[in-house]
């Protein structure tokens, strides 16, 4: 264990240190990954766009048909008794449908199982990263944010096999998102990003770049882009809660603007910096 471990994480109703923190072997996310999770940056102790994650949380639940555990407030509450104030923290959180017998049908009359836990996060400078593409596999329900992470991990560890960061995947000619995170073009002067659907999850950092790049005057579309128009873009973007807004500089080994990131994202990059520090400025109700 390390020293995360004398870290205190939520369970079920309980307040405990990481490392004494246990669940049975019967909880239906061990067993059938039968769950939905949010991951939540938090800047100096204000919870970055809460109510975006809980209306996503929301709807995750509802798609796997569990009721929710918990209101705004209560969820709310239980993160701030987790969180430190330090410069940036990250909480995931996941709920499962609970523990019973191991049969794959829902089980009646059980409670769902919460686990929250906050860490913190290391300020690291801009960082610059390497993509491959890769064929989508994923199911026909990527909009679900599903604890069963088994087709992404795969995904990921390819690219890290191949000394990239991240796969950017490849569906029927289309690009839909990131192994964990969106992905986003600049083609002339127009921002693009594959659409909303049951292809790719729902980005929240995705859902604010768009609001920020059309309040700063950019052209942006959501639209479906295929391989080729990702090689031959200007500028390549992921973007995630953990990540921000991050430029691909390398794409299958290939330099991307240069092999340096391009000018949009800087302004991108400075646009959500200051969306940031004007929240976390803003008191938290
Ligand atoms: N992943 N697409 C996928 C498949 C993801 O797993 C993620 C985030 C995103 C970006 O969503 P958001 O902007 O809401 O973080 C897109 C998280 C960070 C994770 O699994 O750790």
């Amino acid at each position: 264990m390390d020293e995360l471990s004398e870290q205190i994480v939520y369970l079920n109703g309980q307040y405990s240190p990481l490392c004494e923190t246990k669940i049975s072997v019967l909880d239906r996310g061990f067993l059938f990954g039968d769950g939905v999770y949010e991951v939540i940056p938090v800047y100096q102790g204000h919870i970055f766009h809460f109510e975006r994650h809980f209306i996503r949380l929301e709807r995750n639940l509802n798609a796997i048909q569990l009721p929710a555990p918990f209101n705004r407030h209560q969820l709310k509450s239980i993160i701030q008794q987790l969180i430190t104030g330090q410069p940036q923290e990250s909480v995931y959180l996941q709920v499962t449908r609970g523990i019973a017998r191991r049969d794959h049908g829902f089980p009646g009359n059980i409670q769902p199982s919460v686990f929250v836990m906050a860490s913190s996060v290391a300020q690291k400078p801009t960082h610059e990263i390497a993509c491959i593409t890769l064929n989508d596999d994923r199911w026909q329900h990527c909009d679900i944010k599903t604890i069963a992470l088994l087709p992404n991990v795969l995904l990921r560890q390819q690219a890290h096999d191949q000394d990239a960061d991240e796969a950017i995947l490849i569906r029927d000619g289309l690009i839909t998102e990131g192994a964990a995170s969106n992905v986003f073009i600049v083609q002339n002067e127009t921002i693009i990003t594959a659409p909303k659907g049951p292809f790719i999850l729902p980005g929240v950092t995705r859902d604010i770049i768009i609001g920020l790049a059309a309040r700063a005057g950019f052209q942006v579309s959501q639209r479906q882009f295929t391989e080729q128009e990702l090689c031959a873009a200007n500028e390549v973007w992921i973007s995630s809660s953990t990540k921000e807004v991050v430029p691909v500089t390398r794409l299958n080994k290939q330099p991307v603007s240069g092999g340096k990131p391009g000018e949009f994202w800087h302004k991108m990059n400075t646009l959500f910096q200051a969306h940031k520090q004007e929240l976390t400025q803003q008191s938290d109700d």
